[in-house]
Order: C-alpha cells, then structure tokens, then sequence
C-alpha cells in the first residue's frame, strides 16, 4: 500500500477532501494507496479533529519548539518518515521548507497554491490579483522544489473574478475549485507512478 501523508497549519478542508475523494473514489483497491498520517505544525490546527474522527494517525511538529527551520524541518521529516510515504502533500501548510527537506522528498513532495502560478507566488495571493485587476483567479497543484511556489504543475483551475470581489469571497470561490484538483492530482500521480 502506498502511504500519503499530509501537512497542515489549519482548517485542512484541502486534506478533508483528499481523504473523502480517497474514501469515496477507494483508493486502495484502485491505486494502492491511503491517506496514512495527518501532520500539523500547530496543535490547534482544526482539520486535526476531521483527520482522528477518520481514523488517521495524526502528530504535531510545533515549529516554536524548534531552535532553526533545520531542526524543525529534521523533526518533521522524523515524524513523516515513519509512514514510509509515497507522497508528501502539502496542504495549506504555512512554512517555508529548506532545500534539505525538499530535496529528501524529490518529486514526492506536492503544493496546493492559492493563484494561477507562475502569477502571484507568496502569501495574499487574491487581494493582490484583485489590485492588479485580473479577470480570472485561481489555484495550482505543483510539484515542490526548493524555490518558492516554483515547480512542475499538475493541474490548474480558473474561477472569474467578478466585480467588487473581495478577498475573501475569491478565496471562497478558489477554494471548491481546489478541493475538485487536488484530489484529482493526486490520483493522476499515482496512477501514472504506478
Ligand atoms: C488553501 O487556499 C491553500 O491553497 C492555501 O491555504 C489554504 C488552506 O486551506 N495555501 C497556501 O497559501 C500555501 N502557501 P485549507 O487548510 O482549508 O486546506
């Protein structure tokens, strides 16, 4: 059986739709694989709760209760590296990683980001494509490498912008759209990994 883990910092709804679609679409007996572990760099990460009342090993990594982001990133790894995953995915998992742990996961290493990369990398990604008066916003699965929301893409989805959009009602509205990709990403890789 091939193990995913996932990474979370909050409301993990991404991760709960990875688990339903891996539920609901049987990834086991289809492609061999399941959800293993649920990891989160903070205790108070709400998709924790969804993950145990699943039945999903959870753990947390508290970054504060590390020294540099290489002793946090090694913890990390520690703690993933026990489920021998397939596939490391990262999902609304807010800390940047160091090349050492991107590079451990070598194209095993998946990103959801809030924008059509290669457009609006970083951190507010709707208030910024609303300013520069984009018509269309979105979200891209891609695969990790150790520059920031640079690597090869996977799937893509495009949501309009529609006059007097806020941030928040365009994240709202990428946000359905990430739960339909991410899961189909996903299971593209491991179909196509075999
Ligand atoms: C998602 O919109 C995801 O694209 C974004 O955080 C949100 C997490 O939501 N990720 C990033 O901004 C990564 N830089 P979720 O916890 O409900 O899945």
């Amino acid at each position: 059986m091939k193990n995913i883990v996932i990474l979370i910092s909050g409301g993990g709804s991404n991760m709960a739709a990875i688990v339903r679609e891996a539920q609901r679409g049987h990834w086991g007996e289809r492609l061999g694989a399941r959800v293993a572990a649920v990891v989160s760099n903070r205790a108070g990460a709400g998709g924790l709760v969804f993950a145990r009342e699943q039945g999903i090993a959870t753990a947390v990594v508290d970054h504060k209760a590390f020294p540099s982001r290489e002793a946090f990133d090694a913890a990390l790894a520690e703690t993933i590296d026990a489920h021998a995953p397939a596939l490391v995915v990262l999902a609304g998992f807010m800390r940047i990683l160091t090349p050492g742990f991107v590079e451990r996961y070598q194209r095993r290493l998946l990103n959801i980001h809030p924008s059509l990369l290669p457009a609006f990398p970083g951190l507010h990604t709707h208030q910024r494509a609303i300013d520069a008066g984009c018509r269309f916003g979105g979200a891209t699965v891609h695969q990790v490498t150790t520059e920031l929301d640079v690597g090869p893409i996977l799937e893509q989805a495009v949501v309009p912008i529609l006059p007097g959009d806020t941030a928040d009602a365009l994240a709202a509205r990428v946000l359905t759209q990430e739960h339909l990709i991410y899961p189909r990403a996903i299971a593209r890789l491991l179909h196509a990994t075999g």
